[in-house]
């Protein structure tokens, strides 16, 4: 009765404080009088996905094994601390010597508020915190246009949006849109480019306060002066600065964004604790996955024994190019599946400073700063604003621009990300400079890429074999979702891996 109040809208239901994502969390009482009970599951692959599988199936009393290779789980949710070391694949050893309080994330570090990602946290009791995305005080600075120095956000998109506005107000009143618009909304639309370009009163561009000033207003006697040197149109289109503006309202980019108090790690950290560490086994590499019929059995190594565990069902959970690795007899629609999906590299410098100089000298408080030098992005700390030190993403970059860091070996990453971060905020960037630790993925044991490139899409045919699996191995990850290389793809799959396995237990 309570549920179908529930169904009614009558009374609270578990899904009711999840987003417009259709999932309905398990429960034990499912079984009741179906005549069945929880099934066991062995999921291979620690990271988001596994560990939501397990905590999801957990809710209904489901007895899950998680195997995860390395020796923590979060897979590419994976923050970096003073005192953490990492081994990459070529061997190259590095031990971040971060000041206690002081993290780098060097997966996922932001979380849109209409992800699920957000839902979890809230479950979880993981605090969260504002996450910076967009600054117009961040600077923009694209060195093979000829920029000499920096712009700030908020200058380049007056200019910009100045100019476009005047160009499009000058076409309008010229009649180059009489066919398409009405004069009443020519004159609205010329009413809105006068304000969104802050144009004057012969609906030309001059410049404004939008760009900003050189000193800022204040007390009586001090109006402030406005930032001078506006460029022209010409100068303004050949810097290219307009490339980064769409950025803050693409639907998965757009503020506000989260992060979890403290590090990103701390919901790996909270689902490990929800499930159980006794259910999962760390430092365990699988090496073999049979499908026997009626049931499964996943052998794995770990502490130089092999060992196998038997279960009723499997869910990979692991990125397809490492699974696709691992022998198994689940068929060659599987594997050309995963052979399908293929791996991309990205990478993170973090450089700690001993003085918070961004926001001291150039009133910087978090958000991004964009250029065309191949450290690509560099972020500001969306925590510990006014604290004595910081860390600063000085390169998140992608491809071949991550690739070639990767070659270098760590001091030498870290001298060419400072000087190209030198270029922008000045000696600073280097003088104040204490520690660095960087971060590539393509070389990451166990895990060889930052996100997936999925030809055709999740839901393209040939991935028919691991969306709708016809034996007792289920697949989930951010790189069978829509939203690949966010935690939400994760989650989401992992959801609906769940649900198709609850189902055929039910139903068997
Ligand atoms: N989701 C990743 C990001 O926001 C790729 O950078």
């Amino acid at each position: 009765m309570f549920a179908t109040m529930g169904a009614l809208g009558l009374a609270p239901t578990a899904q009711a404080a999840q987003r417009d994502q259709p999932f309905r969390a398990l429960s034990a009482s499912d079984f009741t009088l179906t005549g069945r009970a929880a099934a066991k599951v062995v999921i291979v692959g620690g990271g988001i996905a596994g560990l939501a599988a397990a905590y999801e199936l957990g809710k209904a009393g489901y007895d899950c094994t998680v195997l995860e290779a390395r020796d923590r789980t979060g897979g590419r949710n994976f923050t970096v601390r003073g005192g953490d070391t990492t081994v990459d694949l070529s061997g190259t050893k590095q031990t971040a010597r971060f000041a206690d309080g002081h993290y780098m994330n060097c997966g996922p570090a932001r979380i849109p508020q209409w992800m699920i990602t957000l839902d979890y946290c809230r479950e979880l009791g993981v605090p969260i915190e504002v996450f910076t995305n967009v600054n117009a005080d961040a600077y923009l600075y694209n060195e093979s246009t000829g920029m000499t120095k920096p712009m700030r956000y908020r200058t380049a998109k007056a200019d910009v949006y100045g100019y476009v506005s005047e160009l499009l107000a000058k076409a309008t009143n010229k009649g180059a849109l009489d066919k398409e618009l009405t004069a009443t909304d020519q004159e609205k639309l010329i009413e809105f480019l006068a304000d969104w370009g802050e144009l004057g009163d012969k609906l030309t561009y001059e410049g404004g306060s939008n760009r900003g000033y050189t000193t800022w207003p204040a007390a009586a006697g001090t109006p402030g002066v406005l930032r001078g040197d506006i460029p022209t149109a010409s100068e303004i289109f050949g810097s290219a600065v307009g490339r980064y503006f769409s950025f803050e309202f693409e639907f998965d980019q757009a503020m506000l964004m989260f992060q979890p108090v403290g590090g990103m790690d701390q919901i790996p950290k909270a689902l490990t604790r929800a499930i159980g560490a006794d259910r999962i086994r760390t430092g365990a590499v699988v090496s073999k996955i049979t499908d026997k019929g009626n049931g499964v059995s996943v052998t794995y190594t770990q502490g130089g024994r092999t060992k196998v565990v038997d279960a009723d069902y499997c869910i990979g959970a692991l990125p397809p190019n490492i699974l696709a690795k691992i022998p198994h007899n689940l068929g060659s629609g599987v594997q050309s599946a995963l052979e399908a999906i293929t791996p991309s590299s990205a990478a993170k410098i973090g450089l700690e400073y001993k003085s918070r100089w961004w926001e001291l000298d150039h009133n910087i408080y978090g958000g991004i700063t964009e250029t065309d030098q191949d450290v690509t992005h560099i972020w500001h700390p969306s925590y510990g604003f006014h604290g004595e030190r910081g860390v600063l993403i000085g390169y998140y970059n992608y491809g071949s621009d991550a690739d070639s860091y990767a070659a270098l070996a760590p001091k030498q990453r870290e001298e060419r990300a400072v000087a190209a971060g030198v270029k922008i905020y000045g000696e600073k960037y280097r003088s104040e400079l204490v520690s660095s630790f960087s971060h590539h993925w393509r070389q990451t044991p166990h895990l060889e890429a930052a996100w997936h490139y999925t030809p055709g899409g999740p839901d393209d045919p040939r991935y028919k074999p691991l969306n709708e699996p016809t034996g007792r191995v289920l697949f989930a990850g951010d790189w069978l979702s829509y939203m690949d290389a966010w935690q939400h793809g994760a989650f989401s799959s992992a959801r609906k891996a769940v649900t198709a396995l609850h189902t055929r237990v039910l139903s068997s």
